[in-house]
């Protein structure tokens, strides 16, 4: 099946409408950090992974968008208040997501985008790109969907966006159904708000090969990859448990091993891949020490060189002395610290 079929699929009636009143919707959504991973699609287009995962929300790190139609009978992006050319990736992205669900070829939209998440900060921002869209556009087009339909909606932008509907920890239940309906976020009920992350920025250079394509040459190539399945069942029960009696040391060794593992499975691929730089290596060291020093401090690692620190409130003056610099983000309520 392929995306366009399944939004038709999707939005039924709604499908080719246009809508009579809210001519401007405006949405926020949040980034999120996987603890249990997203790495490898069971189908490309519809981005259905083959693996479950869990992640946990930066409430105060998003996007948010406000989308009208435009009547200049053009499409046009503003991000961070300056307009996105025609040429960039970015803008053809959002464009090819868009076009799923322009009523008529004479309809063009404008997004005004302001994304919280500092430039600096190195962390993707598709996934709350796409989640705030599809909210924005369940608001214009009054389509009144619930969340989960939301997040199937999302994941056609970017797989981790559908885990972005939500604060706090939320569940991306793989499914099994060929057209996806049942892929999408499940927010756990839980909270923790003794749980802090920290992120380790070295760069914020572009990466040298992109996550969904990492993710195929990781599926095609790798032999370590045969294991991924068995790990992530592993692990995604270790740190549900860990979540629901709220045990650090589950939460943080389970979160850790999950990313080693996911980056095992990269660096066996052919041609290997390996998304660290020097001071991503020394890093992870110094989180080592500082465990046999009696800190508890775990690291989670995406697609790219920089870390995020998973530690406890209380260990907060410890850490952040060791890495001057660390950025710390409240999960269970907004700001950083
Ligand atoms: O949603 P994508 O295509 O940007 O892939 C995200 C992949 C990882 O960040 C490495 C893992 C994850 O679960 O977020």
């Amino acid at each position: 099946m392929k995306k366009s079929e399944l939004v038709q699929q999707i939005l039924g009636s709604h499908f080719g409408k246009v809508p009579e009143n809210h001519r401007t919707a405006e949405a926020f959504a949040p980034s999120n950090i996987a603890l249990c991973k997203y790495w490898g699609k069971r189908d490309t287009d519809l981005n259905l992974p083959l693996t479950s995962s869990l992640s946990v929300a930066l409430p105060a790190f998003g996007s948010h968008i406000l989308l009208s139609v435009n009547s200049d009978k053009k499409d046009e992006i503003i991000l961070n208040d300056s307009p996105v050319q025609s040429d960039t990736q970015f803008y053809r992205r959002f464009i090819d997501y868009i076009n799923l669900f322009r009523p008529k070829l004479s309809w063009y939209f404008k997004a005004v985008i302001h994304s919280t998440v500092p430039v600096s900060a190195g962390l993707a921002s598709s996934a709350s790109g796409f989640a705030s869209l599809v909210l924005a556009l369940n608001q214009l087009f009054e389509w009144q969907f619930d969340r989960r339909q939301l997040s199937v909606l999302a994941r056609l932008g970017s797989g981790s966006a559908c885990r972005s509907l939500w604060d706090g920890f939320v569940e991306w239940q793989a499914g099994v159904r060929a057209d996806g309906m049942d892929s999408h976020g499940v927010p756990l009920e839980q909270i923790w708000p003794d749980l802090c992350l920290g992120l380790l920025i070295f760069s914020v250079d572009a990466k040298p090969i992109s996550s969904r394509e990492a993710m195929q040459r990781t599926v095609q190539t790798s032999r370590l990859y045969r294991d991924w399945p068995a790990q992530v069942s592993s692990d995604m029960e270790k740190i549900k448990k860990a979540i629901r009696e709220k045990n650090f040391l589950l939460l943080g060794e389970s979160a850790e091993a999950n990313a080693i593992a996911m980056h095992a499975t990269m660096a066996d691929a052919i041609p290997g891949i390996s998304y660290a730089l020097p001071e991503t290596k020394t890093s992870i060291q110094k989180i080592r020490q500082m465990r046999d020093e009696g800190i508890s401090v775990y690291f989670t690692q995406d697609a790219g060189p920089n870390l995020k620190l998973i530690f406890l409130r209380q260990d907060m003056p410890d850490i952040s002395r060791c890495f001057p610099g660390l950025q710390v983000v409240q999960l269970f309520s907004a700001g950083t610290f």
